[in-house]
């Protein structure tokens, strides 16, 4: 099925964003399991574990448009040993993916792609939750002190 040029572009540097997600979430689970803090890692894997599919489910999207995936990290992932760099780097990559979004949502409808349009709808609700997630866990970090907090998530 043909589709217009400019939503295949768009798809695919919204896939960007979550083939990074996927490995930054990752690192940082492994990290946070290194350290001792296996319910945090277990949350971080789970949202690596949600950008993988999400990523999956893009690219199917691609393929069915007659496009071709590219999968890209938009960013070497590493260096940030503590977890609150650790959020901050996860809320600018969450943040980034949601202006992206709603720009692209807004072309799909204006290019009348229905069934893009809500996948990326789809996606948007996940990666709002994902970051009023992170942004609660900044503000506990900051109400309970990061000592207190790390003790909640060993
Ligand atoms: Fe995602
Ligand atoms: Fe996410």
């Amino acid at each position: 099925m043909k589709s217009d040029p400019q939503i295949i572009t768009r798809l695919n540097e919204y896939l960007c964003f979550e083939t990074t997600g996927h490995v930054q979430y990752l690192f940082h689970a492994a990290l946070c399991e290194h350290d001792g803090f296996s319910a945090l890692a277990r949350i971080q894997a789970d949202y690596s574990a949600e950008e993988s599919q999400h990523s999956a489910r893009i690219m199917a999207r691609i393929l069915m448009l007659d496009g071709l995936p590219a999968p890209k990290m938009m960013h070497a992932v590493g260096g940030l040993r503590n977890v609150p760099e650790q959020f901050e780097s996860d809320r600018e990559l969450v943040g980034a993916a949601i202006v992206h979004l709603r720009t692209s949502i807004g072309e799909c409808e204006q290019r009348r792609d229905f069934v893009t349009r809500d996948l990326l709808r789809e996606m948007l609700d996940d990666e709002e939750r994902h970051l009023y997630w992170l942004d609660k866990q900044v503000s506990l970090l900051g109400d309970v002190g990061i000592e207190n907090y790390l003790q909640a998530m060993l």
